[in-house]
């Protein structure tokens, strides 16, 4: 196969139980990543955890445990929330796994040897949560820009890495390539932030900071905890490692997909360091924006104050993994930040999985069913309606295929709920009850045939977003779960004269209300 795909979500820190927050990033790149598999692609889909650093090593001394013990215990944790989620991740990478540790000794070595680190001091504010150095003059009423939280003096000795001298290169980077970094004000947000007043060069080790990669050369120093966590995309591939096959296969990557807080490390070190390897860079990388909770991002180590339900596993336990993923990839446009409330969260759940992905199913089995014994005919001559129908799902599929591709997950799913919603429209406006009192049995076959394979069609776009309960639908039809999704035809998955059946809807019809109020019990039990 001559197609790759190499996607990444940012490595998180485990620090504590993930939220519905912290699910964002991981499913929608697996979306992403499961709809390239079936449209073709050999696909790389990447995500761990960043273990190293203040951060992680204050925690564990909070907890009265080692690092190791407090990291393994929430790694765990991840791991299952991902598999709970359906994340079809193909590697999982740990910053402390001895292949990454090794690779990033070697990657810190050949930086110093081509003359891109050099010894300094750092004198200057760092903030722990965010692992950010910053001047005096960056923070905002004495606190960390971008989290608002209190920053620690630190002054000692270090390597810096010559950031500085890529202000232009990168500035060019923007310019000539401008897909690199998406969505396009991220670009702004970078210039007029950073690039603009020219970059400093990085302090990128820390003599006071235990848990980390020591510097080869030099073992009092650990490697700065970014350096060591961007440089995961590229160890997870083998890269100075005796087996860098994954590397020369997959590199450069795709997208990596991150949260815009760090687009930072990732659209200005991130290319500066690979720049300074001799790397190619990645394509693209995707900067996305938060959901928010009472207007905050809420993440492990920040309490917006919400009174909802924010765990994953109790929304997970009450609705399945499906609800999360309908939310987060549906309702939030990825690019944007968008509200999460228990109330939009239910509402959702019944318009477009109850009411529309598990309903048009049910209602067309049902007619199925009752109209021809459960045994749908072949497709004959279209009415006017049916020929306009067909031609918008074809439309329809093309722009969810196009929109998937072009990094546009929230649009592609809505496109494939749109075609749903039309095969509904198409009932009401076919009335095939009349069909059925008139005798016509083609016309009625044709309905059925012209209904049953534009929503297999949509349920076969949806398989990657939804992949807990749609794969379920394909043996109502007697049909296995496609694999593949076919850019070329269209209306051709429902094999002739096969036996149908309703059985259950996929999603039950929730009372948003009474849901809600059982919610908040739990958030405040
Ligand atoms: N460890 C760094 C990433 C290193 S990558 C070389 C990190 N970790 S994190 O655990 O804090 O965040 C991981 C991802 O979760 C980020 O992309 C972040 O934006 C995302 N999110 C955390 N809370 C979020 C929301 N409330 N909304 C959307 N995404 C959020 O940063």
């Amino acid at each position: 196969m001559d197609k790759t795909f190499y996607i990444t979500t940012p490595i998180y820190y485990p620090s504590g139980k993930l939220t519905i927050g912290n699910s964002y990033t991981t499913v929608l790149c697996d979306a992403i990543a499961r709809f390239h598999r079936m449209l073709g692609f050999d696909v790389f889909f990447l995500t761990g955890t960043d273990e190293h650093g203040q951060k992680i090593s204050k925690i564990a001394k909070e907890k009265g445990i080692s690092e190791i013990d407090h990291l393994n215990s929430i790694v765990a944790d991840t791991k299952e929330l991902w598999k709970e989620l359906k994340i079809s991740y193909d590697d999982f990478i740990r910053t402390t796994d001895e292949r990454h540790v090794s690779s990033v000794k070697k990657i810190f070595n050949k930086l110093y040897e081509k003359g891109e680190i050099y010894k300094a001091r750092y004198s200057g504010k760092y903030c722990i949560p965010c692992e950010s150095f910053w001047s005096e003059g960056q923070l905002i009423d004495g606190k960390c820009p971008d989290c608002g939280r209190d920053v620690i003096d630190s002054d000692e000795e270090c390597y810096n890495f010559k950031l500085s001298k890529y202000t232009e290169k990168i500035k060019e980077l923007y310019r000539k390539n401008p897909n690199f970094l998406q969505p396009q004000n991220r670009v702004n947000e970078m210039l007029n932030n950073f690039l603009n007043e020219g970059l400093k060069d990085l302090c990128v080790s820390r003599k006071s900071v235990k848990w980390g990669i020591p510097v080869d050369f030099d073992p009092d120093h650990t490697i700065y905890v970014w350096i060591d966590a961007l440089s995961n995309y590229i160890t997870a591939l083998g890269y100075l490692s005796e087996d860098d096959s994954l590397f020369k296969k997959f590199w450069p990557a795709d997208v990596h997909v991150v949260g815009k807080e760090i687009v930072r490390f990732h659209s200005i070190i991130w290319p500066a360091m690979l720049m300074a390897l001799d790397i190619p860079l990645p394509k693209t990388i995707f900067g996305h924006g938060w959901l928010l909770f009472n207007n905050e991002k809420l993440s492990k180590s920040k309490d917006a104050g919400t009174k909802e339900v924010l765990d994953p596993r109790i929304l997970i336990e009450n609705y399945g993994s499906d609800s999360i993923r309908n939310f987060l990839i549906g309702e939030v446009n990825f690019g944007s930040d968008g509200p999460f409330t228990q109330e939009a969260f239910l509402l959702s759940f019944n318009n477009n999985l109850a009411n529309t992905v598990g309903n048009v199913a049910s209602r067309t089995l049902g007619m199925a069913e009752k109209y021809v014994g459960g045994i749908i005919g072949s497709c004959g001559n279209l009415s006017d309606v049916e020929k306009t129908f067909k031609d918008e799902v074809i439309s329809l599929k093309k722009q969810a295929i196009e929109e998937i591709k072009a990094l546009k997950p929230t649009q592609s799913y809505n496109h494939a709920l749109e075609i749903l919603q039309k095969c509904n429209r198409l009932v009401d406006d076919v009335k095939p009850w009349e069909l059925v009192k008139d005798g016509k049995e083609e016309e009625i076959n044709t309905f059925l045939n012209l209904l049953c394979n534009a929503q297999l069609d949509a349920y076969t776009l949806l398989l990657p977003f939804l992949p807990d309960r749609v794969p379920a639908v394909f043996e109502k039809f007697g049909l296995a779960v496609p694999t593949k999704i076919d850019e070329e035809n269209s209306f051709n998955l429902l094999k002739p004269n096969s036996k149908v059946c309703k059985g259950e809807n996929l999603y039950s019809r929730l009372d948003v209300s009474k849901e809600n109020e059982k919610l908040y019990k739990i958030a405040n039990e």
